[in-house]
């Protein structure tokens, strides 16, 4: 059946049938299939979608953190139409390139706080960690350094779930049942400040987050260890930002023990967190590599990157080859896109909006004062509201809690998710506006009170 804009009920009925017979979905529970079929989602504008049904949503999570530009735009739809008339698809293999990789790669270096920066491209941010794991223990090898391989990682952080990714991802149900993960990895705490689990105040904290990264490092011998990997600001494991001065003692502690300091911006790249980069939070740091997806086309085509600092290129070229790539890799469709979509999110400042809305929604959803917020913090629109029943001890809520709230407010047109903690994803496009932020947090209100009623 081919895509249109209205479906009939019997329509309707046989897509969600063909769902639950043929589909099997990414990162979702089976058994909600099972039982209530998909949402299925079939029209995007701006920060709206609608599903097959015609029912309006905003999109409060703008997809999975990446339609930064907002949905359907026709700049891009005429960008990607242009590409595939010139050249559909080219590999980047055995010395081939193509005009929008070359370019795309051109703008991404000057842009990246990467010194010098080389860039590689992959079709996912799980992809772009596998390959930032393979590229440092490379450079070590290179460099004589063959013992260092360790990749340090933060407990909470969301790498991805190929192979080498998910062995950095430090999430509960990642592992279980997948076993044996690849060797080489060890975690340190993270910076947690609602509920520092070194139990410390603003006032009493000496980086004790940081130092973490230190003793690990000593303690597994620093002729042992490779890089360390942290997103700037943490995503999927309940948007946690680091207290000032965290990322420039990690950045000295990295380079004191001979360690590369690998920022994931997966999320955080291209003004998502109200700067272009989340690293750049922490002013003067510098990371020797970065990966990034998502926000590089605002998904409208699949595409990752890594940037690679000009001193670990130099290193890498000591080899007549990097043996690693994928047939995708610098896919003219994507780059081309990628070009257009990064030119938008400069020339209309998105970086700039997404700082200003998302102070304005974090304060319209602290003045809402509910009891059972007990967090609402974040930087730019990357937000997330951390469900309690107790505001001033922080005792957790019954667990359903956020999962309700998320079902009440997609009943009221709002796709919000919950994230790892009890916390509730916001993170809508880039271009969002301050009614359709009043709007938002007008339905997140009425889906707590359902919420609660429901789980009374
Ligand atoms: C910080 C971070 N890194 C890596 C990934 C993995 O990206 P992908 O799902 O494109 O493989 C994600 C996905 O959400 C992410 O949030």
């Amino acid at each position: 059946m081919k895509t249109k804009k209205k479906f009939s009920p019997a329509e309707i009925q046989a897509l969600k049938k063909a769902d639950q017979d043929h589909y099997f979905h990414p990162t979702s529970s089976i058994w909600v299939l099972q039982e209530k079929g998909a949402k299925i989602i079939a029209k995007g504008k701006g920060c709206k979608v609608w599903d097959v049904e015609g029912k309006e949503y905003y999109d409060a999570t703008a997809a999975l953190w990446y339609s930064s530009v907002g949905h359907c735009r026709p700049e891009l739809t005429q960008t990607a139409v242009d590409q595939l008339e010139q050249l559909e698809s080219y590999h980047s293999f055995n010395e081939f390139a193509n005009v929008p990789a070359i370019q795309l790669a051109e703008k991404v270096s000057k842009m990246v706080p990467v010194k010098d920066a080389r860039i590689f491209f992959t079709n996912s941010g799980s992809e772009s960690n596998d390959t930032i794991f393979k590229m440092v223990r490379f450079y070590w090898f290179l460099k004589n350094k063959d013992s260092k391989d360790y990749i340090i990682t933060r407990n909470r952080a969301y790498h991805g779930v190929s192979c080498g990714a998910v062995c950095a991802t430090r999430l509960p149900g990642f592992h279980e049942g997948f076993e044996p993960r690849l060797p080489g990895f060890a975690h340190i705490e993270l910076p947690y400040c609602y509920q520092c689990p070194w139990g410390k105040k603003v006032e009493s904290c000496n980086l004790e987050c940081a130092l973490a990264l230190e003793e690990k490092i000593t303690e597994l011998g620093k002729d042992k260890v490779a890089a360390f990997i942290a997103e700037p600001i943490v995503g999927t494991g309940g948007i946690i930002i680091p207290p000032p001065g965290y990322f420039e003692k990690i950045r000295q502690i990295c380079t004191d023990n001979e360690v590369l300091f690998i920022a994931d911006e997966v999320i955080n790249a291209f003004g998502r967190t109200g700067k272009m980069f989340g690293i750049e939070h922490w002013e003067g740091v510098v990371p020797d590599l970065m990966t990034m997806a998502k926000g590089i086309t605002s998904g409208y085509v699949q595409l990752g990157a890594v940037a690679l600092s000009g001193e670990i290129f130099d290193t890498l070229k000591q080899r007549e080859k990097f043996l690693h790539g994928f047939t995708y890799s610098g896919h003219p469709l994507a780059c081309a896109v990628g070009l257009r979509n990064l030119e938008i999110i400069e020339d209309e400042d998105l970086p700039g909006n997404s700082e200003k809305m998302g102070r304005l929604l974090k304060e319209k959803i602290l003045a809402l004062n509910l009891d059972v917020i007990g967090d609402v913090r974040g930087k730019g629109l990357m937000v997330g509201v951390e469900l309690v029943k107790n505001k001033e001890t922080k005792e957790k809520h019954d667990p359903l809690l956020a999962p309700s709230v998320v079902d009440a407010a997609y009943e009221m047109g709002l796709i919000t998710r919950p994230l790892i903690g009890d916390i509730l994803q916001f993170s809508p496009p880039m271009v969002i506006t301050e009614s359709q932020i009043d709007d938002i947090v007008k339905l997140l209100e009425a889906a707590i009170a359902k919420a609660l009623k429901d789980r009374e």
